[in-house]
């Protein structure tokens, strides 16, 4: 059987009157350690692999939503037109929670720089499915919320939690195993550094991008290979606490998926000089002895994992870069 992501809502859902008016929740943004690159189901998002994310604390997406008498969609204070691609790309999904004649007035507000290209779209979909499931009353489990976020966007299944986050493949054909739970470990010295590069829309979507690079790329064979390495290799480095080796290979694994993309017909080449510049002077800061490693998405930004004792060093090679703590301020180990 085909499903359908209306099967997948009904199934989840357990009405459709809304317990109140309006609603405010929030979502963090994520970035991947090992990386989600390439669907096994495109309408239902089901990846074929699994990806482990790291979410990023305060940076993300507050939404508000208010029953209205029509459709409006407010980012970041500006209001977007009805043919714009964030409204129908939004509503689209929003439709399949509401009765028909039901009209939502959503206003959405990054803290993330949306300069950085980083305002992704998974903090928008995990907000918005935890915007409604207050709205609605509906009272969802992190795995139901997990599961509906993944139909707006696959990497915002993992929004839905804080920390470091495993976002199961899964293998049912209707995706009720694919899902996103936080891992049971905290690393409070753990760093991310967001570097604004570039703030030029991207030319392929991360979504035409996966699509391309599976039809195309002979060198996509090995992604499921490097995936089976890798998340054991994180999932142990987290574990034991070894950033080295979490490092290594969060950086291996970010730079291999960008080699199936430019293995592609035609290449995807996200990558401009100051991102070539950075992954150059991020190898030069670990020979000059300090540890810090870098990952990058479907997009020419660069994001650097470090831990708190090296952060001066960072901060002082990249003076511009943004600092997040994904587990708060207190920094023991
Ligand atoms: O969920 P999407 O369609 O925005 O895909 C995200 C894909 C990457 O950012 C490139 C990797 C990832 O796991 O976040």
């Amino acid at each position: 059987m085909n499903f359908k992501p209306r099967d997948i809502v009904d199934q989840i859902l357990p009405h459709r009157t809304p317990a109140q008016n309006q609603a405010k929740a929030y979502a963090p943004a994520n970035i991947a350690l090992c990386k989600y690159w390439g669907k096994r189901n495109e309408t239902l998002k089901l990846p074929l692999t699994g990806s482990l994310s790291v979410s990023l604390a305060e940076l993300g997406t507050h939404m508000q939503c208010r029953i209205a008498e029509t459709d409006r969609l407010e980012i970041n204070g500006q209001m977007q037109a009805a043919d714009s691609k964030a409204f129908r790309r939004l509503f689209s999904f929003l439709e399949l929670f509401r009765e028909p004649g039901t009209h939502f007035h959503i206003q959405s507000t990054n803290t993330i720089p949306m300069a950085a290209g980083l305002a992704s779209s998974a903090s928008a979909f995990a907000s918005a499915v935890n915007c409604l499931n207050l709205l609605y009353g509906w009272e969802l489990s992190d795995r139901s919320r997990s599961i509906l976020s993944r139909i707006g966007s696959g990497s915002a299944s993992r929004s839905i939690c804080a920390g470091f986050v495993e976002w199961y493949c899964g293998e049912q054909p209707n995706g009720m195993d694919s899902y996103a739970e936080a891992l049971d470990e905290t690393w409070p010295a753990f760093r991310i550094g967001i570097l604004c590069l570039s703030d030029a829309e991207k030319a392929v979507s991360s979504g035409v991008g996966m699509q391309r690079t599976m039809d195309t790329a002979v060198l996509y064979q090995s992604w499921p290979t490097q995936v089976a390495r890798d998340l054991p290799l994180l999932r142990r480095s987290i574990q034991d606490k070894d950033f080295e080796c979490l490092g290594k290979t969060a950086e291996q694994n970010a730079m291999a998926m960008h080699a199936t993309m430019i293995a592609a017909w035609p290449p995807i080449l996200y990558w401009k000089p100051e991102s070539i510049r950075t992954l150059h002077r991020v190898q030069q800061l670990r020979a000059e002895g300090v540890a810090v490693y870098a990952t990058m998405d479907a997009g020419p930004n660069v994001k650097l994992v470090f831990l708190e004792p090296s952060q001066s060093d960072v901060q002082s090679a990249f003076p511009e870069m943004q600092v997040v703590q994904p587990f708060g301020s207190t920094c023991q180990d």
